[in-house]
């Protein structure tokens, strides 16, 4: 066992915060399928119409001022940009590959969540990519205007018709991903009740142990999951990930299959991958 990968077996009290979510959206999941679209206006994804053009802004738009924020070990700052269209501000990371504080830390797993989502499909993991800041390397992620985390509201996690089918994504993308920082803090709430997911530097482990228990996958998620390749994640990811961690990624991929089985046969295909 490497040191990352024990110190990637310990349980963080945080994990315990989402357990209970699994039960939460079943019955409710029907509803969010048959809501009518948020209006465009409310919603704080505005990068999913121009995805490239947001990367480029994120790029190349000049980082005039650089501010604190939050109180986490990470330090990220918010960077604001000239010019301030298609959006004004930026979330600088650093954070060098490596083990920080008893936890494996990469600007990098920032990258590789945004475009791992861009691969599924998901669209809930707002636009990063690598540049340089002040001569420094890492991440610049797009800043959402007009959204609150889940802390800020009150640290209990959404329920009703909305978010059955966005948590249970989220957790199914967690333990894809070897996530063990889903605290209140990392999930974000807009103005259309869109559930956005940041904070990734933590992730992509080589360890292959599940990080959340589940009781179900939304079905058609679970369908991109199962057609994962270690080829198309290398295409994908290759540039932020080393080898041990893709491998890790098709192993919790397996390892949730297996979960998936064993559910399908105690309670049923119907009860277990959700439509
Ligand atoms: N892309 C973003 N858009 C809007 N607010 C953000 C964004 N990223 C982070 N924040 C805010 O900053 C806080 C800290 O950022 P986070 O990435 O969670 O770093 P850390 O937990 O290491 O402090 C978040 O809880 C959130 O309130
Ligand atoms: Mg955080």
């Amino acid at each position: 066992m490497t040191p990352r990968q024990a110190i990637a077996t310990r349980v963080p009290p945080a994990r315990y915060l989402l357990v209970s979510l699994a039960f939460v959206g079943a019955a409710a999941s029907a509803f969010a399928q048959a809501q009518a679209p948020a209006p465009a206006s409310a919603s704080a994804k505005t990068w999913i119409a121009d995805a490239p053009r947001m990367e480029a802004h994120l790029r190349t738009a000049e980082v005039v001022s650089l501010e604190d924020i939050g109180t986490g070990v990470t330090l990220p700052r918010r960077g604001h940009l000239k010019p301030a269209e298609p959006f004004e501000s930026l979330v600088w990371k650093v954070i060098p590959p490596g083990v920080r504080g008893g936890h494996w830390e990469s600007y990098k797993s920032e990258i590789a969540a945004y475009e791992l989502d861009k691969l599924l499909g998901m669209n809930m993991v707002p636009p990063a990519v690598e540049r340089e800041v002040e001569g420094k390397v890492g991440a610049a992620i797009m800043w959402l205007e007009s959204t609150t985390s889940v802390k800020q509201r009150g640290g209990k996690v959404p329920t009703g018709p909305a978010f059955g089918r966005p948590i249970r994504v989220m957790q199914m993308f967690d333990n894809l991903i070897g996530n063990p920082d889903r605290n209140a803090g990392n999930i974000l709430i807009d103005k259309a009740n869109n559930v956005i997911l940041i904070d990734h530097s933590r992730a992509f482990t080589t360890d292959q142990d599940l990080p959340w228990k589940f009781q179900r996958v939304d079905a058609e998620l679970w369908r991109a999951l199962k057609a994962l390749t270690p080829e198309q994640l290398t295409a994908a990811l290759g540039q932020w990930l080393d080898a041990g961690a893709i491998r890790a990624i098709i192993g919790r991929r397996d390892r949730m299959a297996a979960a998936v089985d064993k559910l399908v046969s105690k309670k049923g295909a119907a009860a277990t991958i959700i439509p």
